[in-house]
């Protein structure tokens, strides 16, 4: 039996796409491996949203190379976002590479790519436009946590953004194809399924008859029935609508966390960016989610240093994080990247001070993320239980709430995938920490 390894850089769409390399590759014998030196073909899937990821992967081809100058029969991939964009570079960049080929549907070549006598570089430069086939059977390495994809693709164009040049035009999966995937995931006793799309709120608004993504949670929801906890990622801010927020408010399986990437406080800066929203539209549809959905959890995505960013400007997406309150912030130094508007926008942002705010804004959500978290001892809360997150060193069970929030507890055994009583006694910026209250 052949073995694979797949290493994923990127976001959760590539580790969708992983997954699907997997399954696809399992029907041509493949079994998967984790270590390097017995595999005989590494695919790493790649990610071109900032300039960091990018190397990261070309760093790690490199130490691959001195793997396989020893074992030339191993065999190297890219694929992904970055397979799709830099294609005809990576060739000749890196000639030792047996495949390169795109993401999404574009995955089905690699069996074709694996058995040609020469050229294996994907014919697909152009971004995919349709969907992974729904009969090959995704490989799913959890047991109780599964990702669905629910719309493939971008349409925004934000001007810093390479997403909709790497992953194509918006599209909508057919709601009962989604249904029938996660009935399926049902009766296998999965308990945590995620919903994954650029701008998955966005759903369906393009499908015949258009079906809005509140309407789908909907169906969902009665698909699964409260014991299977719903979430989704990422929301764009422009498609956050009332009925989006009493969905979540009024349907038990979808759990009250919603990921919803600001990038700046400054209408300015905002505008320049393209994202379709001023500081106050956002603050607008923050009020509508908090007032209809009790105990929201909120994240969000920030950039710093975007061309034109003033001291002030910087400011106001300090005092938005303030005023919001998010629950955490994942925070980005300002990447240009070749192709998009604000890569040739005149007034770039020395490197220096991207740097300084983003230590600014790391260290204030620091604090906010402490202090939210505080507001969470005394409280019960249900845990679903993970390994991964357990510290088996100091003998700590681990595990998400419904907010999506790490907790560490002590207090007794705990079965992987089950869910857990737990009483908050205390609370970092990272995590919350618990004792298990036994089940009567
Ligand atoms: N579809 C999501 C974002 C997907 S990309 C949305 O619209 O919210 C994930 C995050 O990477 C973005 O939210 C943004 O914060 C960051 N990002 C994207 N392009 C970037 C760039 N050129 N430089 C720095 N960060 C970037
Ligand atoms: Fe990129 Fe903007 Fe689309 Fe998000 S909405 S994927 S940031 S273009
Ligand atoms: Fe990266 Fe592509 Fe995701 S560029 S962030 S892997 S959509």
């Amino acid at each position: 039996m052949p073995k694979l390894k797949v290493v994923t850089f990127g976001c959760q769409a590539n580790e969708l796409d992983s997954a699907r390399i997997v399954g696809l590759l399992a029907r041509d014998g493949y079994t998967l491996t984790d270590d390097e030196s017995e595999a005989d073909l590494i695919i790493l899937n790649g990610c071109s949203i900032r300039d960091k990821a990018e190397q990261k992967l070309y760093s790690r081809l490199g130490t691959l190379r001195a793997l396989k100058a020893r074992r030339p029969n191993l065999r190297l991939g890219v694929a992904g976002c970055l397979g799709q964009r830099e294609g005809e570079t990576l060739r000749r960049r890196f000639p030792y590479l047996d495949l390169v080929v795109g993401n999404g549907e574009h995955l089905v070549e690699i069996p074709r790519l694996l058995s040609a006598a020469a050229v294996r570089l994907s014919s697909a430069a152009i971004p995919p436009t349709g969907f992974f086939p729904a009969d090959v059977e995704v490989h799913r390495d959890s047991r109780y946590r599964a990702w669905v994809g629910v719309m493939e693709g971008c349409d925004n164009f934000c001007t810093f953004c390479v997403v909709p040049h790497t992953r194509g035009r918006e599209r909508s999966r057919p709601p009962d194809e989604i249904l029938g995937e996660v009935a399926a995931l049902r009766d296998r006793g999965y308990r945590e399924i995620t919903l994954l799309g650029q701008t998955v709120n966005s759903y369906g608004l393009k499908l015949e008859p258009p079906v809005s993504f509140a309407a789908l949670l909907r169906r969902i929801d009665r698909v699964v029935g409260p014991y299977v906890r719903v979430r989704f990622a990422t929301s764009h801010p422009k498609d956050v609508t009332a009925e989006l927020a009493e969905a979540m408010a009024s349907l038990p399986s979808v759990c009250p966390h919603m990921h919803l990437p600001i990038q700046s406080g400054s209408s300015r800066t905002l505008a320049r960016m393209g994202r379709t929203y001023s500081r106050e539209e956002y603050l607008d549809k923050v009020q509508l989610l908090r007032a209809a959905v009790p105990d929201l959890s909120l994240t969000t995505d920030i950039i710093v240093g975007f061309p034109g960013e003033s001291d002030k400007g910087f400011e106001e997406t300090l005092s938005l994080m303030r005023e919001v309150g998010f629950d955490a912030a994942f925070a980005f130094k300002f990447s240009p990247r070749r192709g998009t508007p604000a890569a040739d926008f005149p007034d770039q942002v020395p490197d220096s001070v991207r740097a300084e705010r983003l230590a600014a804004v790391l260290s204030l959500q620091d604090e906010l993320s402490l202090r939210k978290n505080g507001k969470w001892i005394g409280r019960r809360v249900e845990v679903l239980v993970d390994c991964e997150l357990s510290k088996r060193g100091s003998g700590l069970a681990g595990g998400r709430t419904r907010q999506n929030k790490i907790v560490h507890f002590t207090g007794g055994e705990v079965e992987e995938g089950t869910l857990a009583n737990v009483q908050i006694t205390g609370g970092t910026s990272h995590h919350l920490k618990g004792v298990l209250i036994p089940s009567l």
